[in-house]
């Protein structure tokens, strides 16, 4: 492995690790985007999102705007989960204004053969990218690498896009579990290699997307879910700290707990003191309502201020509670940021 360069600010690790911080890091999920008029020069000279994905001199460019920009404790690799599905055999396409696309999908057992453990030479766009954002960032702030969690990349493997229900997925599992239970079983292999490269590669800390795990129940997520999920924190968590987001299933956060991370993704449907028993000995990260940041400046500053007081200023990484929206002003963002920055929290 390549020496380290040593961080300037390591707030978010130590944070991570439930350490005491002299103030509480904050960065934003999906902060490298369409918000920033920087990156839609980019994009927009481009043949579109993938080709910005698979460039890594770019790809680290748009990955560090934020950091120059908005000035956040970290930096988050500029890629998408579904880089996974497409080293597997199941190519995306980014529709403009609509979203992933997959022309082939998996239906049946038959389908299989369409479908190959990732190769981690396919996935060496992320790896450059890693190592260039790495040497331009020259340890400003920690990179983030991440994956979809297998369950959120199932749903898309046999969906074939985006869905509100995703019930074609949730009727493989009624219909053919078994099969469900081999796709999630290759998803895993390949993310955990493909996050060992990222960690080889340099990242800091790694967080797992599990954006539609509440479209189940619990009974499924305990059998399709989370034991795929405690794979990867099981490979990962010995080397780099792991954060473990599971939008919207806040029936996940105590099952979540029980596996080897530091820091459980919260967003903002999610009381505090509830997240708090569930996860005792985790750091929380979150949970501004992203639509917070379309107020007034001083609205933003109110509800910031109230969110970090809520969280208490311990084992507390601040973000919103899903991406931020692309619609959303970056001087609201840069509000949000320096409203972190600058509290002060009331003791007790
Ligand atoms: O800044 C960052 O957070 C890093 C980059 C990042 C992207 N996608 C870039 C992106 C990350 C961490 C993701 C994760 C991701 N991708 C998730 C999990 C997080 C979540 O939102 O729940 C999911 C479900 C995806 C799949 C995906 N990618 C969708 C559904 C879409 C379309 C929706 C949209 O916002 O347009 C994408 C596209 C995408 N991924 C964009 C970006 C910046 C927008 C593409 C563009 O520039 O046109």
């Amino acid at each position: 492995m390549k020496k380290m360069t040593p961080l300037k600010n390591d707030l978010l690790l130590r944070a991570a690790r439930g350490l005491k911080t002299e103030r509480t890091p904050v960065w934003l999920m999906r902060q490298a985007g369409r918000i920033l008029p920087e990156y839609r020069a980019i994009r927009n000279s481009l043949s579109g999102f993938k080709e910005l994905v698979e460039t890594p001199q770019l790809a680290a460019e748009v990955t560090i705007q934020p950091v120059d920009i908005l000035d956040v404790d970290a930096a988050i690799i500029f890629s998408d989960i579904l880089v996974i599905p497409d080293a597997m055999g199941l190519p995306y396409e980014m529709v403009e204004k609509v979203g992933p696309y997959f022309p082939q999908t998996i239906k049946a057992e038959s389908d299989l053969k369409k479908l190959r453990i990732a190769d981690p030479g396919d996935l060496s766009y992320v790896y450059e990218a890693i190592a260039i954002t790495l040497r331009e960032l020259d340890g400003r702030v920690p990179l983030i690498g991440f994956a979809g969690a297998p369950f959120t990349l199932f749903c898309y493997m046999v969906e074939g896009g985006g869905s509100k229900t995703f019930s074609k997925a949730r009727k493989m599992i009624a219909q053919n579990p078994d099969l469900a239970h081999r796709i999630l079983d290759m998803v895993t292999v390949s993310t955990i290699a493909y996050l060992h490269g990222q960690v080889d590669a340099g990242v800091h800390l790694v967080q797992v997307f599990d954006s539609w795990a509440a479209v189940l129940h619990r009974s499924d997520y305990a059998e399709f879910s989370l034991p795929y999920t405690r794979r990867i924190a099981e490979a990962i968590h010995p080397r780099v700290p792991v954060t473990l987001f599971a939008k919207g299933a806040n029936f996940s956060i105590g099952d979540l707990a029980t596996l080897p991370c530091d820091t459980i993704g919260l967003d903002w449907t999610v009381p505090v003191e509830f997240a708090r028993s569930q996860a005792m000995n985790k750091t929380l990260q979150g949970n501004l309502d992203p639509t917070a940041l379309y107020a007034p400046g001083k609205e933003i500053v109110k509800k910031t201020r109230e969110m970090l007081q809520a969280f208490g200023g311990h084992k507390h990484i601040a973000n919103l509670g899903h991406g931020v929206y692309p619609d959303t002003d970056p001087e609201a963002v840069k509000i949000f940021v320096n409203t972190v920055k600058e509290f002060e929290y009331e003791h007790a």
